[in-house]
């Protein structure tokens, strides 16, 4: 078995590893060698029949104002009784991180690989992201919001009729220290399996 030389800095990490609030999110993000980076680890996931059923958007720079006015707009078409104030904030959604990556599920029908399995390949893509960015010293959330389970925003985003977003994940640097929140007792979690 080949023996990690560094296991205490990765266990630190599965152990502490939380959110940052995209609320409370300023830059820098990860520059062009990190992002790469952190691709690198987003697809090196377990995915039953090697499909890869997930795909990326990413959104920087004056991308996400222009993204914001696609939204701003739908919000508007959604709830055209809001005012200007809520309308700023659905435009502004993805200015408040210098990064965000939508993570897609592109899961379709196969005859060996059910579709639930690569979902959840999609949603270790996600986690693989929020450890490397963490690895990195970035902060980031796992956001998926309105827009996730919009059919306008899906079309904005170029989806195709069997893709759904799996995640919008914001990277940045926190402008808050991070707050944890309570965990779940993972011993009351478990059961030992006794035959029925
Ligand atoms: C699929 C998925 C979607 C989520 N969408 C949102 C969201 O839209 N808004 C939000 O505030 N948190 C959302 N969360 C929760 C955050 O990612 C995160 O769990 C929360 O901020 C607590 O942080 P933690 O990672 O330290 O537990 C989502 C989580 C998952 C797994």
């Amino acid at each position: 078995m080949t023996q990690l030389n560094d296991t205490r800095s990765i266990r630190d990490l599965l152990r502490s590893r939380k959110s940052a609030s995209a609320k409370a999110m300023t830059g820098p993000g990860p520059a062009a060698g990190e992002l790469d980076e952190i691709f690198r680890c987003a697809v090196r996931v377990p995915d039953h029949g090697k499909l890869a059923p997930w795909r990326f958007i990413l959104w920087e720079g004056e991308a996400r104002a222009e993204f914001g006015e696609a939204l701003r707009q739908r919000w508007q078409a959604l709830h055209p009784d809001h005012g200007p104030e809520a309308l700023a904030f659905a435009g502004n959604l993805f200015l408040r991180a210098p990064v965000v990556i939508g993570v897609v599920s592109a899961a379709a029908p196969h005859p060996k690989i059910p579709v639930w399995e690569q979902q959840l390949s999609a949603g270790a893509v996600c986690m693989n992201i929020l450890y490397a960015a963490t690895a990195l010293g970035y902060a980031c959330q796992w956001n998926t919001d309105w827009l996730a389970y919009d059919e306008g925003m899906a079309a904005v985003m170029g989806l195709k009729p069997h893709e759904k977003l799996a995640g919008l994940i914001y990277i940045g640097t926190a402008a808050a220290p991070l707050e944890d929140r309570p965990r779940p007792d993972p011993q009351a979690l478990v059961t030992r399996w006794r035959p029925q």
